[in-house]
């Protein structure tokens, strides 16, 4: 808190997630299979003042925040910008805001929030829900509400971040990475049901076993955000036509007996994610069974179906994906995330680490920057 020249009364952190299978279904109300990673976005909170003021030192920014404008979540008044960082803590502001107000408690008093993040952005490890589930959780702390706040659950931070990303930084996200950060167990992935909301847990391979290797490209593409919003609209186009109300609900025979119906890029996703959503499912089984063969298979075949039906890869990640699928032992790779750009997830055995990442450096030289994840 030396950004405000006072004590903190809370710091809050919570972990960016790297999703091993089940990818762009979860706004088609499908199944998805992240786990948290040991990056973490961390706020410290403090009181006082007449107005709001958040600080992000990485960044070198500093922005001060009407207590008005986030009662009304009046973005434009508070000089705030769609899709930048500061829309993300505004709406989460104003969303938590509203939730307490609904509750009964009273109006969020101004506070100072110092935000550092070791989640690298346009990742596809949701920098951005970490950083909204961290603010979240800091305003949320009984020492800003002076021990009057309602709790709120894991679910309820997760669906007020995801509300507040929709509304205010204009990214029409599933549920999945707010999830995955408020309520994901490092070692374990959630298998989760975006439906029902419900998550199985499945641990993670043991690590003396095998693990979890995530990569990331350095790549990084443009107008992302607007890519995913298309691919969204067409998932929405293809369940009109189906007569469903969401993916989810269709399959293959239904989707190719309406496959003349459907423009061609509409059919390609929507091939997609009736193929994903089984993969999850059959995933977690492999992954419980202890089947790595099977689990990297399926890897490998989300990635194709991404990279060739849905096109949200890019040659660079494929070159990557293709170097690790193609190393001795490594049982399958993928790029994980939203896409276009970002990251890659393999599942290396044991004895296999240094060959995995050699492939890796001979694609995007000697700055690898590798996490592993397994389980104890
Ligand atoms: C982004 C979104 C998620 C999900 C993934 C793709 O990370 O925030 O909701 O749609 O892309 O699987």
């Amino acid at each position: 808190m030396h950004a405000f020249g006072r004590e903190p009364v809370a710091v809050t952190q919570a972990p960016g997630r790297v999703n091993l299978i089940g990818e762009h279904t979860d706004y088609n109300d499908g199944y998805v299979m992240p786990t948290p990673i040991p990056l973490m976005c961390s706020v410290a909170v403090g009181l006082g003042g007449r107005e709001h003021e958040v600080v992000a030192a990485a960044l070198g920014e500093r922005w001060p925040c009407g207590v008005e404008a986030v009662v009304a979540g009046d973005a434009a008044n508070a000089g705030v910008r769609a899709g930048s960082w500061a829309s993300y803590v505004f709406g989460v502001m104003h969303e938590v805001q509203a939730v307490l107000a609904a509750r009964g408690a009273g109006a969020l008093p101004a506070v100072q929030l110092a935000i550092a993040s070791d989640v690298p952005i346009g990742s596809g490890l949701s920098s951005s829900a970490a950083l909204e589930v961290a603010v979240a959780r800091a305003l949320l702390e009984e020492e800003v509400w002076g021990g009057a706040a309602p709790a709120l659950d894991p679910l309820e931070v997760a669906q007020l971040c995801q509300r507040a990303e929709h509304r205010f930084a204009g990214v029409p996200c599933g549920i999945m990475d707010q999830l995955a950060s408020a309520a994901g167990v490092p070692g374990v992935a959630s298998v989760i049901d975006c439906r029902t909301l419900q998550t199985r847990h499945v641990p993670l391979p043991d690590h003396r076993i095998a693990r979890f290797l995530v990569i990331d490209s350095g790549v990084r593409h443009a107008n992302a955000s607007g890519e995913y919003a298309a691919r969204r609209r067409s998932c929405e186009a293809a369940a009109r036509e189906l007569g469903v109300n969401e993916l989810r609900d269709a399959d293959a025979y239904m989707l190719e007996h309406a496959r003349a119906a459907l423009p061609p890029e509409v059919y390609r996703c929507a091939l997609h994610v009736v193929n994903e959503n089984p993969r999850v499912l059959m995933a977690a089984e492999a992954m419980r069974g202890g089947d790595m063969e099977r689990l990297g298979g399926l890897m490998n075949l989300s990635h194709a179906s991404l990279r060739d039906l849905y096109r949200v890869s890019c040659p660079e990640v494929d070159r990557l994906v293709e170097a690790l699928q193609s190393t001795e032992g490594v049982k399958g790779a993928r790029m994980t995330g939203a896409g276009f750009g970002g990251c890659v997830v393999a599942l290396v055995p044991a004895g296999h680490e240094n060959a995995a990442l050699q492939a890796a450096a001979r694609i995007i030289g000697l700055q690898v920057s590798a996490l592993w994840l397994g389980s104890q």
